[in-house]
């Protein structure tokens, strides 16, 4: 082992990390949910499985990758922290400001007569996404909020990570995280309490968070009248994204909006479905 390989932060490392069981924790991350972990990540997986061994009372990564072998809650614990879930609220704010101007009347219109739509925000994290969606879409207007909730609305929200839909669904964050959030949007969809600030349960009630692997089975019915899929996909490999894009175009109504994260793209065959409108959102146009 290198003197580098064998550093933590400049610090000698506390438990034995060799390349081997990178590579078995790399593979099993990248198995179960699509995760590129290369040599260059080393760092970051000592850095967040190290607590593991040592809550499993375990004294190197060997004895850890043997663990997660044969003990599921363990492996799940492990995959759960090796995802990155940088989020904030309002978080490439022109996404949400397309959709309030382009797709959402729309969608009201579509309420107002009976219809029903969908919205989904998918890799979701902690819950800064569709909560931003919901208040970007709603303005500060709570009667508005309450008229469409009533009527056939509904927010699906969904990670592979157990941890952060946990808490999503608090809807409690510091006053710090919510800073990015609009000052007349903030005092209409939150109240303090503490160092912290609470979103208001009319907006918690009507999202719907759920763990989803995006790698696995979608127990989804029906199609979205519009997908945030962002920073996801920079985690993926070539082949992975092309078969989400497949997929989330799948489920998307014709018409609808498709918004992915700044550094990512569309590629594969599904690009010929949709039409690009501004930053990363694209329209799909064809069935
Ligand atoms: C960087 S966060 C992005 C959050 C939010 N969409 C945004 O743009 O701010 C990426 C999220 O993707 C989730 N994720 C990673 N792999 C996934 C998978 N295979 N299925 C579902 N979610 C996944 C992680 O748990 C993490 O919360």
């Amino acid at each position: 082992m290198s003197a580098a390989a064998a550093l933590d932060n400049g610090r000698a490392r506390e438990f034995d990390f060799q390349p081997a069981d990178h590579r078995a924790i790399a593979a099993l991350v990248y198995e179960e949910v699509g995760i590129l972990l290369p040599e260059g990540k080393a760092q970051l997986i000592y850095g967040r499985i190290a607590p593991r061994v040592r809550a499993c009372g375990l004294s190197s990564f060997a004895d850890y990758v043997a663990f997660i072998g044969r003990d599921g809650e363990e492996r799940g614990r492990a995959v759960d922290a090796l995802t990155t879930n940088h989020t904030s609220f309002f978080r490439e704010n022109h996404h949400f400001e397309d959709f309030v101007d382009r797709i959402w009347p729309g969608l009201v219109d579509k309420l107002n007569k009976g219809g029903r739509v969908r919205l989904w925000s998918a890799a979701c994290s902690s819950g800064e996404e569709p909560y931003s969606w919901l208040m970007a879409a709603f303005g500060a207007d709570r009667s508005l909020a309450q008229r469409l909730l009533k009527a056939d609305l509904r927010m699906l929200a969904t990670d592979v990570s157990p941890s952060v839909l946990e808490k999503a669904r608090t809807g409690r964050y510091s006053k710090e995280t919510m800073r990015t959030v609009p000052a007349g949007l903030r005092s209409a969809w939150t109240k303090g309490e503490g160092d912290d600030l609470i979103v208001d349960p009319i907006l918690r009630d009507a999202i719907a968070f759920k763990p989803l692997n995006l790698l696995g089975d979608w127990p989804i019915k029906g199609r979205f009248d519009t997908i945030f899929c962002r920073n996801v996909m920079i985690y993926f490999d070539e082949p992975t994204k092309e078969k989400l894009l497949g997929r989330l175009a799948d489920r998307l109504e014709v018409g609808g909006m498709l918004y992915i994260g700044h550094s990512e793209r569309l590629l594969g065959a599904v690009t010929g479905k949709f039409r690009p409108i501004g930053r990363t959102a694209y329209q799909k146009v064809s069935a």
